[in-house]
């Protein structure tokens, strides 16, 4: 009691020192033991990714920075996005030509006839094109012209009908031949909403395909790459993984609309587009304009993730549709076009340069093996079809793969009867990983901390491959990614991370959303044509990652792994690389908590840490585009005497301690 009391005034001087008033409710000091002589498991380096998928215009309209929508007319509707603008109609001026024995995967293209009066095409963009003043755009095209005559004037236009740039192009005579033919120019304006012109001048006929506008500043300047500001939010993170192409689109409406990474491979204008499946899933958010271009495809995926230092983690189709939509299943014995492409894709990321798809990695500029170690097999799949189709998948992979891990489908949902099918049937054939999924509201988030504390620790590992804090089942938008989620999520992860032994790897999901564009909510980064943002979610992704550390260390409050008593959840983790303790505690109360830190063992602690600190008063709080970091880290020094350290926890607050110790 006196000792208590004790302290109770030391850190009253503390915080009287930190400016900070102490709530009337302020409980008394808790002591809280850190024993960092104990490994209690190690952390795996790749254990916080992140999930990406076209959904939100994620991809096309998003990371992948492509300007023109439908730019190769192969949308159900060949002209959606492009409006014609002209003085009088001419018979025949425009006609969209297929040509589907000679290009299945490109059929469509458009042939402009200029010899009874000229016209133009203006092309929307995606909800819009995002233009910067001064920046350089590249436009391409691919065409063919019998006879020279008409020639292309390009134009950005404000969304108050200015030209902000300008560009022309002089087709040359090709013959029968399609050729490609670029140009660049610069914007003088910035425009959130702008549009683009091609506006035919000359006499005659041209055929065109593949109309393309991409920004100068593509991340790494690749050309036709991917949007740099997008791309860094994500490095920020430094992903351990990335999960990639999702999600539900792996598994598509029906197989034929599944996602199969062979097609999206090699030169743009032969990857065949698709429906995106989110076009038609949301009555209430219907994107009749949402296809995939798969201008990001496998090879960019890989790319990106070496660039970015994470793992590539690919989820492939397992010979199921999607179960909510049609449920179509691939039947056992026309199985082996599925399980080859999960073979040929271990061979494409990591073969040698003389195997047939090693070859074409390499030809794609990539000699080098991409070092995949592990894939998803199917996505959110269930019941005793799937269990069918996996042992076969498995045992294929197996046989040439032996120590290539597999990830294996729980379903939708971390309980009821379908996870229990699974989960037990898994770990009997011990499965590598079983990816666990939960969309839940934040007081199940809260309660499931200790949700790993009693699992198995032997057999199946865990990947938490899709989570979020879903408030209920009206979607606001970004509204709903809020504080009060994020802290919950936070909360959850402590118990993850506790638990590293057991779940190995985990991703938040889905990561990006275009605020014009979404059709799920919450998301972990938001998105215009010209801004991002990171939501406090993001925050708490990215104090996780960054601080991951090597090994996990018991932290306790009464002898007791902390997981909700007085609404305080924590995870300790020692860096044997940076030589540091790291703490992570959140108060998911409306009071201040004092904390008494008790550093024990043998480590000698130095005298000054950090703290990165998380905190709203509101849980409520969103981040925007206006007000970007709402809430985001704010980093404080601290100071530890006698293995000892005082800490008042704000209200509502994620906190990481940084305490370095000497070897
Ligand atoms: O993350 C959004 C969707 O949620 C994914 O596509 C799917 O796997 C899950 O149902």
């Amino acid at each position: 009691m006196q000792l208590h009391s004790q302290v109770n005034r030391i850190a009253l001087v503390f915080l009287f020192c930190l400016g900070l008033t102490i709530n009337s409710n302020a409980q008394t000091v808790k002591i809280i033991r850190v024993n960092t002589d104990n490994t209690l498991a190690k952390v795996q380096p790749n254990m916080w990714g992140v999930f990406f998928e076209d959904i939100n215009f994620g991809a096309d309209g998003g990371i992948y920075a492509e300007l023109i929508k439908n730019r190769s007319f192969e949308f159900t509707k060949p002209l959606m996005g492009w409006t014609i603008q002209r003085k009088k109609a001419n018979e025949g001026e425009l006609l969209v030509v297929n040509r589907k024995d000679e290009n299945t995967a490109n059929p469509r293209y458009l042939q402009v006839n200029t010899e009874n009066g000229n016209f133009g095409l203006t092309n929307e963009g995606f909800k819009g094109i995002g233009v910067k003043k001064g920046l350089r755009y590249d436009f391409s095209v691919m065409y063919r012209q019998q006879n020279p005559g008409v020639k292309l004037r390009l134009q950005l236009i404000s969304a108050d009908q200015k030209v902000i740039g300008e560009g022309f192009l002089s087709p040359e005579q090709t013959g029968n031949e399609w050729k490609k033919q670029s140009v660049s120019f610069a914007a003088t304006e910035t425009d959130a909403k702008a549009k683009f012109n091609i506006i035919f001048e000359g006499k005659g006929k041209l055929d065109l395909d593949m109309i393309s506008l991409f920004p100068g500043d593509t991340w790494k300047n690749r050309p036709q790459g991917l949007r740099a500001d997008m791309v860094k939010l994500l490095a920020d993170i430094k992903p351990g993984f990335i999960r990639f192409p999702g999600g539900c689109i792996v598994e598509g409406i029906d197989l034929a609309n599944r996602y199969q990474w062979k097609k999206t491979i090699g030169p743009i204008e032969d990857r065949q587009l698709i429906m995106n499946r989110w076009n038609v899933e949301f009555a209430n958010k219907p994107a009749p304009d949402y296809f995939q271009s798969f201008g990001l495809g496998f090879f960019e995926y890989f790319q990106l993730a070496e660039d970015i230092g994470s793992d590539a983690l690919p989820i492939l189709n397992c010979g199921m549709a999607c179960q909510y939509n049609t449920a179509e299943v691939a039947s056992l014995d026309e199985l082996d076009p599925y399980v080859q492409d999960a073979l040929d894709l271990i061979e494409f990321a990591n073969g040698d340069t003389n195997t047939k798809w090693g070859k074409k990695r390499a030809d794609l500029g990539h000699p080098k093996p991409f070092n995949l170690k592990m894939m998803g097999i199917g996505n959110e799949n269930w019941g005793p079809q799937y269990l069918e189709r996996l042992a076969i998948f498995t045992k294929a992979i197996k046989a040439k793969y032996p120590d290539f891990k597999l990830i294996n489908s729980s379903g939708t949902a971390p309980d009821g009867d379908r996870f229990d099918l699974l989960n037990t049937s898994l770990r009997n054939t011990k499965a590598d990983f079983i990816d666990e999924h939960y969309y839940r509201p934040a007081d199940w988030f809260l309660k499931n901390a200790g949700r790993y504390d009693n699992y198995p620790r032997d057999g199946s590992k865990v990947f938490v491959g899709e989570y979020a804090v879903h408030a209920d089942k009206t979607f606001t938008g970004s509204n709903m990614n809020n504080w009060q989620s994020a802290l919950a999520s936070a909360s959850l992860m402590t118990g993850l991370e506790r638990n590293a032994d057991v779940v190995q790897m985990a991703s938040y999901a889905p990561l990006f959303a275009h605020i014009d564009a979404w059709q799920w909510a919450p998301d972990m980064i938001w998105v215009d044509n010209l801004n991002s943002y990171g939501t406090p979610d993001y925050y708490v992704q990215k104090l996780f990652s960054t601080n991951k550390g090597t090994d996990v260390v018991p932290i306790k409050l009464d002898g007791k792994n902390i997981i909700g008593q007085d609404g305080l959840y924590a995870s300790a983790v020692t860096d044997k690389k940076t030589n540091e303790l790291i703490i992570k505690i959140s108060n998911t109360t409306d009071k201040l908590q004092e904390i008494n830190f008790n550093l024990d063992g043998k480590r000698n602690f130095q005298q000054k840490g950090y703290a990165d600190e998380l905190a709203n008063s509101n849980l409520s709080q969103i981040n925007s585009f206006k007000n970007p970091d709402a809430v985001s880290p704010k980093t404080t020094s601290i100071s530890i005497k006698n293995k000892k350290l005082n800490m008042a926890l704000k209200p509502y607050s994620f906190n990481v301690i940084r305490i370095p110790f000497s070897k």
